[in-house]
């Protein structure tokens, strides 16, 4: 075996260039960059390396494995694959851990971690050598950090998600996480089935590893991604345990060297038009509310804030096409297997920016003319018949949310879109698992459920409990929908005439704060309203009867969360990992 050539030492070598490649890149102070080099690849040599493998350019590859994260249950396949396509294109691969967040098992809500996970990407990132980065996510609040953490950090990044997992059979029902996980859940608390059945469900449920198989947060962020321009085209729907997915990984890491070589830094693909696109999609895919919180956050970093107005307008005219759970019938894998996001992307074409530049080097509107014709399936509808004529999110204002809030209209009770009813109020969450089956509670079918205090800063962490449960009394009797208001989020995978995202929230002294039992609320998805009937003067008086105190911490993460977190309409992000100055609006129109 011949001996590969020596990297002689040079005391002068280090950060020479204005753009080090691979091991030379962002050296530690010692204040001798010389030094630093040659300490650095003393240290890698001592696992195996060759100077002709460190002079390669560097991918990274965030590895989000875990094993309290089922939905990132491939990591290891996908890894490899990775790291054979980065080999294959010339590249040297360097794995590196992150935090991992499961959305089942992340206390007291995996919000309260997405933005600490997104500055673990971030650092770690800006810290170690690297001329490209492959994010590997998938679960809820994964994807969002990463391409948080990448965006702020500015260098070639590519995602790759895990994919969806498999839908699973009950008694012959194809059932899959997690819608069918909560109308199981409604039907035994209706008393519809028994807790041996409810067993049986839970073995089915999740029949794979791999994220959730319906249009959930995970899935509608791997949409996003592609939407984006951030993954390969294609990335966004074969299933976790494909052949599919093991390509994609394979022909993501040779296109992180292709980026690494051309500098193709996450500036020039997350710009206006990307956003604008990804938010087209989001209405088209009956996407996860969550969708926007994230989508804000990432704009957030890049200095642009999404303009929630032209997010409702763009609704209007963006019918939704994507015939999946909950909005509609079907699951990730038969998306995949309709053709994915190039079917979709061929059917939207006239609404997009088809100019954004994707990390293929490509643009949007290239890719979709590369993967050619489409053919005849069912799961992606035209937009002349389309399975909801608007786009699945409407942004409502009114005095009871003067910064907006949101309703997944493509999930909700066509019935409710229009409705007026008393306030049945729960003050938080231990409120409202202390009382809502109670037996004497004073609820009906008609009144509108209000939940206070699970804001960014009420729970701390926003979390998903807007979808608050029907009174165990009215479940029983048959009732399935009713208008429940709150200032947290709801679960992509959940569904209901439910209003979500109430900003300012009522921990800071939002006017939700000030709702008591008993007043009227008026909801109008058509005039986008959500409205207290109760005057201006009498909420200030409440508000000076009882001022709110804002929440606080004494010390750790907690502390910085709670000091630092924004509102819903600026991602939940914080303050201070946003620029100080805003460049402008998205989408400009
Ligand atoms: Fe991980 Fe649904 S719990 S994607």
């Amino acid at each position: 075996m011949p001996t590969p050539p020596k990297d002689k030492p040079d005391p002068s070598s280090g950060n020479a260039g204005p753009e080090p490649a691979g091991m030379r890149k962002g050296l530690t102070s010692y204040g001798d960059q010389g030094f630093s080099l040659f300490l650095r690849k003393a240290f890698i040599k001592g696992a195996g390396y060759t100077d002709a493998a460190l002079d390669r350019p560097v991918v990274a590859i965030a590895d989000t494995g875990s094993d309290y994260n089922p939905c990132h249950g491939n990591t290891p396949q996908l890894i490899e694959a990775v790291k054979r396509g980065v080999m294959l294109a010339g590249g040297l691969p360097m794995r590196f851990p992150t935090i991992s967040i499961h959305e089942s098992f992340a206390a007291p809500t995996s919000m309260y971690l997405r933005n600490l996970m997104s500055m673990d990407t971030e650092e770690m990132i800006r810290a170690q050598p690297m001329n490209a980065v492959v994010l590997i996510g998938g679960c809820d609040k994964t994807v969002p950090a990463q391409l948080m953490g990448a965006a702020s950090a500015n260098i070639p990044a590519i995602q790759l998600v895990t994919g969806s997992m498999l839908t699973g059979s009950h008694r012959g029902e194809r059932v899959g996480a997690c819608t069918d996980c909560r109308r199981y859940w409604g039907k035994f608390r209706a008393g519809e089935i028994d807790a041996e059945e409810v067993a049986d469900v839970n073995d089915q449920l999740v029949a794979s590893v791999g994220t959730c198989s319906v249009m959930g947060t995970a899935s509608t962020m791997a949409c996003i991604a592609e939407a984006l321009g951030m993954t390969m085209p294609g990335g966004a729907s074969p299933p976790a345990v494909t052949a599919d997915r093991i390509r994609i990984a394979e022909q993501t890491g040779a296109q992180a060297v292709q980026m690494a070589r051309e500098r193709l830094t996450i500036d020039k693909i997350l710009t206006p038009a990307a956003f604008e696109n990804a938010m087209r999609v989001l209405l088209a895919i009956g996407g996860s509310t969550n969708g926007i919180v994230h989508l804000a956050a990432i704009a957030g970093r890049m200095g642009l804030e999404i303009d929630m107005q032209a997010l409702d307008r763009m609704g209007r005219e963006t019918p939704v096409l994507l015939d999946l759970k909950p909005s509609g019938r079907h699951y990730m894998e038969d998306f995949h297997k309709a053709g994915g996001m190039a079917t979709l992307l061929r059917e939207l074409k006239p609404l997009l920016r088809l100019e954004a530049l994707t990390v293929t080097g490509r643009t949007l509107g290239e890719e979709i003319e590369r993967a050619g014709p489409g053919f005849e399936q069912d799961v992606v509808r035209s937009v002349a018949h389309p399975i909801y004529p608007e786009g699945g999110i409407a942004v409502l204002r009114g005095n009871l949310a003067p910064g907006g809030a949101i309703i997944k209209q493509s999930a909700a009770d066509a019935g409710l879109m229009e409705h007026e009813g008393r306030a049945v109020v729960f003050e938080n969450m231990e409120d409202l698992v202390g009382r809502i089956d109670d037996e004497d509670l004073d609820v009906t079918a008609q009144d509108v459920l209000v939940l206070k205090n699970i804001g960014p800063k009420g729970a701390p962490g926003m979390p998903e409990a807007g979808y608050i449960p029907i009174p165990r009394k009215l479940a029983r009797a048959g009732v399935k929908d009713m208008v429940r208001i709150s200032d947290g989020r709801m679960s992509g995978t959940a569904f209901g005439t439910i209003v979500l995202h109430v900003t300012p929230e009522s921990a800071i002294g939002g006017p939700l704060a000030y709702v008591r039992n008993g007043d009227r609320i008026r909801l109008s998805v058509k005039h986008r309203e959500i409205a207290l009937q109760v005057s201006a003067a009498e909420l200030a008086q409440r508000a000076s009867d009882r001022p709110v105190v804002e929440p606080s911490a004494d010390r750790g993460y907690r502390k910085l969360f709670l000091r630092s977190v924004l509102q819903a309409d600026r991602g939940v992000d914080f303050d201070f990992l946003q620029p100080p100055q805003m460049r402008g609006k998205t989408p400009q129109r």
